[in-house]
């Protein structure tokens, strides 16, 4: 049997896969050097093994036409009273399970992913569907650099200067019908790149989704680069989401689709552990995660634990939002 021991933080035995998918899939990554099978699935391995300090490899696009518009003008009323995070730890230590489970995997395995071109959809209510090739859409948005706090459900931590521009911007572009609730953010589908994704049972494409209240609020923020560059495909190039009051989760890599419906989606993680992770994922540390604490955070790079604070330090910017909505699941 080659499904490794599960270590305390990971799926509960009845999300693990069945033993000869695993088998047959395994033989499929090991192909394409992606071994840790049975973690594939699982949101939440905290393990420091890979705090690489090491130069990474920028896995940015071959050709990148939007790189003479970096850097981008700082936006000072975005930052934080701690030290930024040296870049080398947040483009080589991440999560993005398309490209494999260890956190050094994306920055080995996403340079794989073709970013150009980039077609983007805006699909379902809005006024009229349409598409856009990413390199048009980013010269037609405020572009600003804005340093923001981010915190994984895993409980670590960084803080990095993220180029792009305000979700808001995107969403006037988008041009919803009023009676749109929620902007759903489907990642891309490519098995070539990603064999991962020959996994029939874990629900690909990568998605998430916001209320449209949620996606105008100031702080949500489409992020195109990191450190005054095009971002590096390992964190989600060419176009991510960040929304720094929320776990990590919520923040998807590589987004191609944009769908708008009066219907709250059900998300990846939701699917894969509804008991564990729900739509909102506002981090609070008095909510803890069923299997670990969320009181308290690692920052990545320091060595030091601190306290982790509600809506991750953002409540003044976001706790209005919520506030009539008391009786839901808040924070997981
Ligand atoms: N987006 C996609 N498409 N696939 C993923 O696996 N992982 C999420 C999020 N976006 C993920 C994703 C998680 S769990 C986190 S914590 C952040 O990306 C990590 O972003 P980073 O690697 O840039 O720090």
């Amino acid at each position: 049997m080659l499904i490794r021991t599960r270590r305390g933080w990971e799926i509960p035995e009845r999300l693990v896969v069945p033993e000869e998918l695993v088998m047959s899939r395994r033989r499929l990554l090991k192909g394409a050097g992606a071994l840790a099978l049975a973690g594939a699935v699982a949101a939440c391995d905290n393990s420091n093994e890979t705090q690489n300090s090491a130069a990474p490899a920028r896995q940015t696009a071959e050709s990148d036409p939007t790189a003479s518009l970096y850097p981008f003008k700082h936006n000072a009323a975005y930052t934080v009273d701690r030290a930024i995070t040296p870049e080398s730890i947040v483009a080589s230590y991440n999560n993005y399970y398309e490209f494999g489970v260890e956190k050094d995997d994306p920055v080995h395995n996403a340079g794989r992913l073709p970013i150009r071109p980039w077609e983007i959809s805006f699909e379902g209510m809005v006024e009229k569907p349409f598409k856009t090739d990413f390199d048009t859409l980013i010269k037609a948005m405020p572009l600003e650099e804005r340093v923001y706090r981010h915190r994984c459900v895993e409980a670590w931590s960084f803080v990095a200067p993220w180029s792009g521009f305000a979700m808001k911007a995107l969403m006037d572009y988008a041009k919803p019908v009023s009676g749109a609730k929620y902007v759903v953010m489907k990642s891309w589908l490519n098995t070539d790149v990603a064999p991962a994704q020959n996994m029939v049972w874990v629900p690909w494409p990568y998605t998430e989704g916001l209320t449209l209240e949620e996606a105008n609020n100031e702080l949500a923020f489409m992020v195109t680069g990191a450190y005054a560059k095009p971002l590096p495909k390992q964190n989600g190039a060419p176009l991510r989401l960040v929304t720094p009051w929320k776990y990590g989760f919520k923040s998807t890599k590589g987004i191609p689709r944009f769908i708008f419906t009066d219907e709250r989606p059900k998300t990846y993680w939701m699917a894969l552990g509804p008991d564990e992770y729900g739509f909102w994922a506002n981090v609070n540390p008095a909510v803890p995660h069923p299997r670990w604490s969320q009181s308290s955070e690692e920052v990545l790079g320091t060595g030091e634990r601190v306290p982790t604070q509600l809506y991750n330090g953002y409540g003044a910017q976001v706790a209005s939002l919520y506030s009539n909505l008391k009786d839901e699941r808040l924070y997981m």
